[in-house]
Order: C-alpha cells, then structure tokens, then sequence
C-alpha cells in the first residue's frame, strides 16, 4: 500500500463528496436543455462536459494544487505529487444526449501508477458506488459484492455495444462468450461495470475504452470481490479495452477468448 488509510479515507470522502457536487450540475442539463456537439472523432460532446470538467478540476485544484489531472475534454495537467486524478465528467453521454439516465461521472485516483480509488455517480439513477483500495466498495453508502454465479451458463453478460467487437477484432471472442451465456444485454458504459461490481450482471465487456473510462471502475470491481481486466486478462486501466467479471467467471471469459480466433 502506497498510501496511509487515514489519507485514503480523506480522499475518498472528497472524491465522494466532489461525484455528488459534479452529478447534481449534470443533472440540472440532463433535466433541462443544452446544446450537443461533435468532436474531431465524430464523438459527441455536450456543454455539460465541458461545464462538469471545469467544475472537477477546479475542485481537485482548490484541493489538491499539485496532484495532476487528467480528463476527457481537456487533457493532462501535470503534477508534482505522485497522484493523477482520472477523470470523465460524463461517462455515456450517448445515453445523456437521448434523455437515457444510464450515464455517470467517474473520478479515479491513480497514485503512484496505481489505481486506488473511484468513484461513479449515477445521479439520474440516484446511484452512487465507490471503493478504494483496502476499504471495501459501497453502493449508497452500504457494502457491495459481486454476483456469486458460478458457470457462464448462467450469466448475464453485458456489452456497451456488441456490435462494434467485429471492428476491433473482438467478433469470434464475443460471439462465442455470447453464445456460452445465459443472456445479453446492452445496459453499458461504466453502468455494466457497475452492475457487476454491485452483483446485479455478471459479466461485462467492452472493446474500446480509454483510461479515463476505466480509472474509476477497476477499483470498484476488485474491491465489491470481482476482476477488471483487459481482453487478454491484464489488470490494467490502459489496455484500449474491458473486462469486468464477479471474479468466478475470469478463467471461463478468459478461455473462451481466448480459444476463439482473433484479430489482434
Ligand atoms: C464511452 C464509454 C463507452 C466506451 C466508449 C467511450 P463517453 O465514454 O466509456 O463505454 O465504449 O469508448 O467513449 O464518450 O460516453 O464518455
Ligand atoms: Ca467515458
Ligand atoms: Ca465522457
């Protein structure tokens, strides 16, 4: 452990408190109007980003001056510190721009490299869940676990979006865990991971995600009893790619990618 509890609890109350602050202003745009844009990627971007980014680092500023920062819409600020906050001030805006509440802020705290800390804040949900390294996860405030299901013939597997696994040479791999599965659904973004984390799906995948998407919810995963790993089952935050499982099902997903043919 690279950080005291006492400090961590410190963090993780403000991180808390800040997730809170940061849904509320999401939740007055997603209530009300705003206007929506597309990026250079085609992706699209909302002035509540740009707004729930500023408020974020302003905050973690005010705090933490020389921590450094990353987030979606604006980018890296360097530190002096060790610790790199990790954030994405809408998680979903696919979901907020069609009036759709599965959308989240996520707040991750890497220290040192390593991923401590995150918070996800479901505010049009009225969910909150968070966990920090040796401190157990928590979904509105009480202890969270992930599913105990035991055989992927039983699962529930989730997916941002099934459709795009042929692009990023996931299409053998997520056809087959399809197949192996119980049942689908696309109830995705940082919400799958979420509702792995808190025992309600078992298994979610997605095939693009940046560092940003992911600093929040490896944390939670492992800390609520699970796995967050990369398609090739690397603990990591940078892998381009997710896996999150209830832990029971890691070998079984990892298998079944990996004894399906590959475009990577
Ligand atoms: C998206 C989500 C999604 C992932 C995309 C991301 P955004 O985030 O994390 O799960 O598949 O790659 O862009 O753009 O809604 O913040
Ligand atoms: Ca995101
Ligand atoms: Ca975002």
């Amino acid at each position: 452990m690279t950080v005291e509890i006492a400090e961590l609890k410190h963090l993780l109350d403000f991180a808390n408190a800040l997730a809170l602050e940061a849904g509320a202003l999401t939740l007055e745009y997603f209530k009300g109007s705003f206007t929506t844009e597309r990026k250079a990627d085609q992706s699209l971007v909302t002035v509540a980003d740009r707004e729930t980014e500023r408020l974020l680092r302003r905050r973690i500023e005010e705090s933490f001056p020389r921590d450094a920062i990353l987030g979606e819409e604006e980018g890296l600020r360097q530190g002096t510190t060790g610790r790199r906050w990790i954030i994405d001030p809408i998680d979903g805006t696919y979901s907020f721009v069609h009036g759709v509440p599965f959308y989240a802020v996520l707040i991750g705290l890497e220290v040192k490299g390593e991923a401590l800390l995150g918070v996800v804040n479901l505010p049009a949900l009225n969910e909150m869940v968070s966990a920090a390294r040796g401190l157990g996860c928590f979904w509105n405030g009480k202890a969270a676990g992930v599913s105990t299901t035991e055989s992927l013939g039983e699962a529930l597997l989730l997916s941002t979006d099934f459709g795009i696994c042929r692009q990023y040479g996931f299409e053998a791999a997520g056809e087959a865990l399809q197949r192996r599965v119980q049942a689908r659904r696309t109830w995705g973004d940082a919400f799958g991971h979420v509702l792995v984390a808190t025992g309600r799906a078992d298994v979610m995948l997605d095939p693009v995600m940046n560092i940003w998407d992911c600093a929040a919810l490896l944390p939670i995963v492992e800390e609520a009893g699970g796995t967050f790993t990369d398609w090739r089952g690397k603990r990591t935050i940078a892998g381009g790619n997710a896996i999150s499982t209830n832990g029971k099902l890691f070998p079984s997903v990892m298998d079944t990618i990996r004894e399906a043919p590959t475009g990577w």
